[in-house]
């Protein structure tokens, strides 16, 4: 079965069309620039030129940088505030013509990390955090997703966690490797104390680069990176279409 995954971040919006069932791009991948500032319109009317490239009909997954809500944007932590309370299902659907589902980009990573990557088969508690430019988070009991929860922006030191944590925080600020891990490593346990998770999987594009971080991060649970770097937030975002759709059981 197959779905078009398409991935919106703060500074670029991409899609492929994805085979669901084995967890892997079957087109290429299409990247366009995110319009600035990042308001709804133009947004839409880029997902819906990327639709309109690969000519798609069908379920259509969208990832999305904050809160979503049945379909409606909450919050709008790294793109503009007019999406605060924007019905970002209904947009996109006008714009696409299609149906789609809207999702947190973290949630949506984790669902394909849950599925095909470093959380496969883990029924414990595993708690995913992407590091990008802002950190999302999203959390899965026995395989099962605990939506919207916020986890990088938890009040650390007076300072929402992902100032000091996300890869962007990292390049503005100049951290050290070490520097940084050690803000990582009161993130983690921060989270280890809320809710004392089995297993981390860190994401995010820095997640390459796990093997000169690693080293710095002392927490108690197993901690290991993400396995689809930059594929798992289309990927799960069209493995959450297809499924919303039943298409994927079809
Ligand atoms: C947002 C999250 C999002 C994360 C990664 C955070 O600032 O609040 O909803 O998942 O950035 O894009």
């Amino acid at each position: 079965m197959r779905a078009l995954g398409i991935d919106i971040g703060g500074s670029g919006i991409k899609g492929a069309i994805v085979d669901t069932e084995q967890g892997e791009f079957a087109s290429e991948r299409l990247r366009i620039e995110t319009p600035q500032p990042a308001k709804p319109e133009p947004m839409a009317e880029v997902v819906g030129q990327i639709v309109e490239r690969f000519a798609w009909r069908g379920p259509v997954g969208c990832t999305f940088p904050a809160v979503v809500q049945h379909g409606v944007a909450r919050t709008a932590a790294n793109v503009d505030d007019e999406w605060i309370g924007t019905d970002a299902r209904a947009l996109m659907e006008k714009h696409t013509g299609n149906p789609v589902l809207v999702l947190n980009d973290a949630d949506a990573a984790g669902i394909a990390e849950m599925t095909y990557g470093a959380g496969r088969n883990n029924n414990g508690l595993v708690v995913i955090l992407t590091l990008g430019t802002g950190v999302g988070s999203s959390i899965f009991v026995n395989g099962v997703l605990l939506p919207n929860t916020e986890f990088g922006h938890l009040d650390i030191r007076g300072k929402s966690a992902e100032w000091r944590t996300s890869d962007r925080a990292r390049q503005l600020n100049g951290y050290s490797w070490k520097k940084w891990g050690k803000h990582l490593t009161e993130h983690l346990r921060y989270i280890e104390f809320l809710i004392t998770p089995d297993l981390f999987i860190i994401g995010g594009g820095v997640s390459k680069k796990f093997e000169t971080f690693a080293r710095y991060i002392k927490c108690d649970t197993a901690i290991v990176p993400a396995q689809l770097r930059n594929r798992a937030g289309i990927i799960g975002a069209a493995l959450a279409a297809a499924e919303s759709t039943g298409a994927a059981s079809s």
